[in-house]
């Protein structure tokens, strides 16, 4: 088990440079297995959820082969339709290979992935679509068998734009007779990936990024290389390790318009942010005031509104500002397992319901901590990085499913942090 050790007050300084997105790699990865030519990966982050997915391509007859941040996949002997309790129960976002292997096996057997420390994450969306295409899904005994023999096109609407549930009929219906529209699709960058990915390998899918998106089904696919979009996410992440230390730093490898409305929540705050550069993938620059600002109101929303695994990130920025900011977290139905931890170090934050109430104090202590969830955890670091003192996160297992040696990266922008093996 690891834990982060934290010397706070430091400013940071210098570049540093974003990761491949796991939220667009983990769908990706089950699109693989569309194909039965050789597939190559540039960008891919070395994250536990990524190693999970491996792992289970690797279960179901996919040869692996990686250099770096490359990977070669050879998806010709796909031979199981079966996916390893061990690993759904590891990483639940493996749902999305319920999908992928309806489209190759046209059969698959997996176990219900469950909850999370964020919530019971249903996956009815994911199944009304599927049956909707013709799948046939019996549920019995906590497993999912289907049946996806004669899949045909369908208008499916979605009651919520969820992001898997998106993923999954997009990823099946690459195989069904004719066209599928889905209506209320989510719109999340990753999802354009995910598009672009199955376009790549010979896929007819149009409309990612808006609510209606377009599925022709083909008959097989090509082989091909592709590049993952950065992780707007981590790209978040170290804006706000800027912002709450009062810094000045670099962001390198980030898609602007992907972080849009972190930007306009981060200038809230007094920070200056400039993209620099001209092509659709550039750099920020983030110079953060002494003391950030307080934000009147912000509220989690599908993209492209504030995204919900910013909120823990931002709250930790704000617990530092002057004035009284309130968050409403309108996705998960718990996701302020970093509130307690964050008041241990002197945050003055009250929660009721979906609603937080953080009143900026004018210094943290460093304290014990135990990250709760990834985005949770990744708040805590935050808030270290600030504290007066030290600070120690346990747990940190949860932050190393969405951050790769997140340590040795805030290092190398001046941090004082090391990872420490109990
Ligand atoms: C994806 O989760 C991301 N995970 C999450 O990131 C992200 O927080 C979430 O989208 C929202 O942006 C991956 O991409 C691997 P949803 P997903 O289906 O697909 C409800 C991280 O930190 N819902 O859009 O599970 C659900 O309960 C992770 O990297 C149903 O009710 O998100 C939730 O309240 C955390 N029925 C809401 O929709 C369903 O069938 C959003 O879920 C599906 C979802």
């Amino acid at each position: 088990m690891g834990m982060f050790r934290i010397r706070g007050g430091r400013k940071l300084e210098g570049s540093i440079r974003v990761i491949g997105s796991k939220n667009a790699i983990l769908p990706i990865l089950a699109a693989v297995i569309l194909t039965r030519k050789p597939v190559v990966l540039y960008e891919f982050p070395s994250l536990a959820d990524v190693e999970n997915m491996l792992l289970i391509l690797q279960s179901i007859g996919c040869r692996i082969k990686r250099d770096n941040s490359t990977l070669f996949i050879d998806p010709s002997s796909i031979d199981s339709w079966v996916i390893p309790d061990r690993y759904v129960k590891e990483i639940r976002s493996s749902i999305v290979m319920l999908g992928a292997v309806l489209a190759r096996m046209k059969k698959a057997k997996i176990t219900y992935p469950g909850g999370c420390e964020i919530g019971q994450r249903p996956i009815n969306l994911h199944l009304q679509g599927l049956r909707q295409l013709g799948v046939i899904i019996n549920e019995s005994y906590g497993y999912l068998d289907c049946e996806a023999a004669n899949m045909v096109g369908a208008d499916i609407h979605l009651d919520y734009p969820s992001v898997g549930a998106t993923e999954n009929v997009m990823l099946a219906a690459t195989r069904a007779r004719g066209r599928t529209v889905i209506r209320n699709a989510a719109k999340e960058p990753e999802i354009v990936d995910l598009q672009n990915f199955i376009n790549s390998m010979g896929g007819r899918v149009a409309g990612a990024g808006s609510n209606t998106i377009v599925i022709e089904g083909v008959e097989s696919f090509d082989e091909t290389e592709y590049t993952v979009i950065p992780d707007r996410i981590v790209a978040g992440s170290y804006l706000v390790a800027a912002a709450i230390t009062g810094s000045e730093i670099v962001v390198e490898n980030v898609i602007v318009e992907h972080i849009q409305s972190i930007i306009t929540k981060l200038r809230e705050t007094g920070c200056m942010i400039v993209p620099q550069g001209e092509g659709p993938v550039s750099s920020v620059r983030i110079k953060a005031p002494r003391r950030l600002w307080a934000v009147e109101h912000t509220k989690t929303y599908p993209y492209p509104g504030f995204p919900t695994d910013m909120q823990a990130l931002f709250m930790s920025a704000l617990t530092v500002a002057k004035g009284t900011s309130i968050i409403t977290e309108n996705i998960f139905e718990n996701r302020f397992k970093h509130v307690p931890e964050l008041i241990r170090m002197g945050a003055n934050i009250r929660t009721e319901g979906k609603i937080a109430v953080v009143q900026g104090v004018p210094i943290l202590k460093g304290a014990g901590v135990t990250a709760g969830d990834l985005r949770g955890g990744a708040a805590l670091v935050m808030a270290g990085l600030k504290a007066e003192g030290e600070t120690w996160i346990d747990n940190i297992r949860h932050i190393e499913r969405g951050y790769d040696k997140l340590d040795e990266c805030l290092r190398s922008i001046g941090a004082d942090i090391e990872r420490i093996e109990q």
